[in-house]
Parts: C-alpha cells; sequence; structure tokens
C-alpha cells in the first residue's frame, strides 16, 4: 500500500468511527427523551398487555448492547450476568414482563449509561477488520439499529396509553394536494432483490438475489384516510366478500369497525392520537391498520397488496440502468427533503409529500411515514445464513408473519432502507402501518 492510500483507508476508518459514534449518540438522546417524558409510576407500568413497560425497554437495550459489544466484540465478562434472563425477549412474554424483578427506572438508566460509556471507549480503539461481526462496524450498527427499534416500540407505547403526552414535533409544512398519477406501471423483467454490499444490513436482507416480477401496477402514493374512510361508507366492515376467512373471523370476534384509535361522533371519524383527540384528517396516510384490514380494502378497490419483491422492485429498480439503488431516490442517505423518519414529527406527511423522496418512476412516501404491509409472508431469501443470531430472524421464518417494508415516521434512517423487513402477525395494529395497493398488468 502506497503512503496515500493508507492515509485513504485511515481516513475512512475515521469517517466511519464517526459515523458510528454519531448514529449511537442519536439513539441514546431519542431513548432518553422516551423515558424521560412521562413520569416514573408510568414508566413501569404496562400500558397494554401487547407492550413491554417502558423501563423493560430501556434495560434491554443496555442489555444487548453490553451482550454484542462488550463481550462479544470486547471479550469482557458479564456485568450483570443475574439479569440477563430478565432482559432476553426469548424467555419472558410481553404480557409477563411488569411481574419481573426489573431494574426499577434509575438502576436502568444507571447500567444503561454504563455499558454506554464502555461501548464507547471499545469504539474509540477499535478497528473494522478481521471478523465478520467487526467488519464495517456491523456490530455497533446493529446496536444502533436495535436501540432504534425500540425507540420505535417505545413510541408506540406511548401513543397506546391514555392521557396527555409531553412528546411534541413540529407538524407539517402545508402542501398542495397531491395532482400526480394515481399508479404507475412497474415494467416486468429481474431485477436484484436484497443486498450483498450495504454495510449495516440485517441478516434477512441478505444476500443480493435477482428476482423476475412480472409487470405490475402500484399505487404512487400510500392509502389515504379519505380513501380509507369510502371503504368504511360502502359497508367494508360488514362485507364478508372483501375478507379473507380469517380476517373475517378476526373482524366479527372483536368486533373491528374502523382503524385503531378512530371513534365516531355523530358523522365525523376523530381519532386520538398521542393523547389529542382531533378530526381524522383525511390527507393523511392510514395508520394503525392489520393486514386484514389492508388486504380487505384493496379487494374492496379491485386490487391487491403488493408482494413484498414488487415493493421492493417499485423501491429500487432504475428502469434506465437496471440497477437496484440503496433507497427509492438513488443512493444518498435519508435526509429531511427525502422522506419523513425519525420522529422528527409524530405523524406520516400527507399523501403526495417529499417529491425529492420519489422513485424513478414517480412512487412516493416509500421510505418513511407509514410502514406498508405486503401479500408476502416473511421468508429466507435464497442463501439466507443467520447471523449474529438465529432470534433476530430466523426464528420468525414462516406463514404466521407478513412483512411490511418502508419504515414509518417513527423509523431512524440508521434502521430503514430499501432493503429493510419489518414483519409482525396479520392482526397486529398497534404498530404505525398503513399501505399502498397494486395491481397485475392485464396485457
Ligand atoms: C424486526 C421490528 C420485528 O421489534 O420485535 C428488536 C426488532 N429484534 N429486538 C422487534 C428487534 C430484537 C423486531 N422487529
Ligand atoms: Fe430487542
Amino acid at each position: 500500500m502506497t503512503a496515500q492510500e493508507s492515509g485513504t483507508a485511515a481516513a475512512g476508518t475515521e469517517t466511519l468511527r464517526e459515523r458510528l459514534l454519531a448514529s449511537l449518540v442519536t439513539a441514546r438522546a431519542r431513548t432518553t427523551l422516551l423515558t424521560s417524558c412521562v413520569e416514573e409510576p408510568d414508566l413501569t407500568a404496562q400500558h397494554s398487555p401487547l407492550m413491554s413497560p417502558l423501563v423493560w425497554d430501556l434495560a434491554h437495550i443496555g442489555n444487548q448492547e453490553e451482550l454484542w459489544l462488550l463481550r462479544n466484540v470486547g471479550g469482557r465478562e458479564p456485568m450483570r450476568p443475574e439479569i440477563d434472563g430478565l432482559y432476553d425477549a426469548f424467555e419472558h412474554p410481553r404480557s409477563e414482563r411488569p411481574s419481573l424483578p426489573l431494574l426499577p427506572p434509575e438502576e436502568a438508566r444507571r447500567y444503561a449509561a454504563e455499558v454506554r460509556g464502555r461501548a464507547l471507549d471499545l469504539l474509540e480503539g477499535a478497528d473494522f477488520e478481521g471478523t465478520r461481526l467487526t467488519e464495517a462496524g456491523f456490530a455497533f450498527g446493529m446496536i444502533a439499529q436495535h436501540e432504534q427499534q425500540h425507540d420505535e416500540t417505545m413510541l408506540i407505547t406511548h401513543q397506546l396509553r391514555t392521557g396527555p403526552t409531553a412528546l411534541t414535533a413540529p407538524g407539517h409544512r402545508p402542501a398542495p394536494p397531491y395532482a400526480g398519477p394515481a399508479e404507475v406501471l412497474v415494467p416486468g423483467g429481474p431485477f436484484t432483490m436484497g443486498t450483498s454490499t450495504e454495510p449495516w444490513a440485517l441478516d434477512n436482507e441478505r444476500p443480493a438475489h435477482v428476482r423476475e416480477v412480472a409487470p405490475f401496477w402500484i399505487d404512487t402514493v400510500p392509502v389515504s384516510n379519505a380513501a380509507y374512510q369510502a371503504f368504511i361508507a360502502d359497508g367494508g366492515y360488514d362485507t364478508e366478500r372483501w375478507w379473507t376467512p380469517e380476517g373475517w373471523a378476526h373482524l366479527r370476534r372483536n368486533s373491528l369497525t374502523a382503524p385503531l384509535y378512530w371513534h365516531r361522533e355523530g358523522d365525523q371519524w376523530l381519532r386520538r392520537r398521542f393523547g389529542v383527540t382531533e378530526v381524522v384528517p383525511p390527507e393523511e396516510p392510514v395508520l394503525h391498520v392489520c393486514w386484514y384490514e389492508a388486504d380487505a380494502y384493496a379487494r374492496w378497490a379491485g386490487r391487491r397488496l403488493p408482494t413484498e419483491a414488487e415493493w421492493e422492485k417499485a423501491a429500487r429498480h432504475d428502469p434506465a440502468t437496471g440497477r437496484s439503488s440503496r433507497y427509492p431516490w438513488g443512493d444518498a442517505e435519508p435526509g429531511p427533503d427525502h422522506a419523513n423518519l425519525g420522529q422528527r414529527h409524530l405523524s406520516p406527511a400527507p399523501v403526495g409529500s417529499y417529491p425529492a423522496g420519489e422513485s424513478p418512476l414517480g412512487v412516493r412516501q416509500l421510505i418513511g411515514d407509514v410502514w406498508e404491509w405486503t401479500s408476502s409472508d416473511l421468508a429466507p431469501y435464497p442463501g439466507f445464513a443467520a447471523f449474529p443470531y438465529r432470534e433476530y430472524s430466523k426464528v420468525f421464518f414462516g406463514p404466521e408473519y407478513k412483512v411490511l417494508r418502508g419504515g414509518s415516521f417513527a423509523v431512524d434512517a440508521v434502521a430503514c432502507r430499501g432493503t429493510f423487513r419489518n414483519w409482525d402477525y396479520p392482526i397486529r395494529r398497534q404498530i404505525f402501518s398503513g399501505f399502498r395497493t397494486a395491481r397485475s398488468e392485464t396485457a
């Protein structure tokens, strides 16, 4: 290596170190916000059996960081081996967690801060070569993503909480109503799905592989509250033929009549969001629908949900070059004009927002705003290998989980990209879920 080349490599290493540091710091600032904006009893309470107490997420964030950075990368001894079991997501389902002898808030904060202090010391001297865990800073990137994923989980818990909230964020800039085409044709043919080069991509996004996708039409914007209200007004929840048998049974058993957090007053739909009740804004993407509702709406509209491969092709395929990009707008990291991410706002933006983030074919808001249900079950890509632990994805593969794509307003950019995969049960709707629809091209 020449002096100049090694100088460049050293500069690259320092840039990577700074990016990792910034990602960890950003995540911790958000965790701190989400765990300091409520009173202590609200940290230990269970706001819903679907969610952990906030104080569990806090110590679990620290515990995973200790496990992967301090023990696995750094070779350190466990700091508090007696608490590991409490914060193992597979040992205790969420509904059980409030009855565990969890660290009280102050202790959980201290533990997470102590782990972080040591992790930053480790980062300072880390080299990013040698093992797959350290290559390109993977373990640090994975831990920043993990913390951000739990920050989204904690925001879901805040939304489930009743009563006023101290969380605030600026609203969206008013924008003219979207006037573009309702759908675009995505050409058929092969495209590259998944990634083998994105350094912090998680195991289920790998490896890159070629997928053949038949031509299809996809909505340019997510389904809006106005469109969804038309489905309700047309008797969507009373018409069995729009629903799968499982969806219909679920709707009847649980008396579903509208998205979660909606209720009717007179001839208006209202909804509760972060403690505030307001008229459902017609121009916003519909939020808090389960897969069954998204699927039924699509059938009512004479359409269907996109498959996961269709969604990714719409988001990444550039018909001009045949390449798959990292994001719909290209390879640049997400900026505030590209997408509504990172809890910068506490709601999705009106449909048609973020023109700078559109795909080459003109599809908008694929990244950010609302997670989008796809028709696909969570399955491994050909050549999948669990890394670094089976419990991140492998144990979830199978028909019980449906894939969601694209991230929501509550997802940080570090945990969001064109290849990122999320999943949940088809009945779930406390998550920040919406959808868009598609249809096959009939030549
Ligand atoms: C990928 C969002 C389904 O929150 O259950 C967090 C992410 N995995 N800790 C989840 C995750 C381990 C996971 N999801
Ligand atoms: Fe976790």
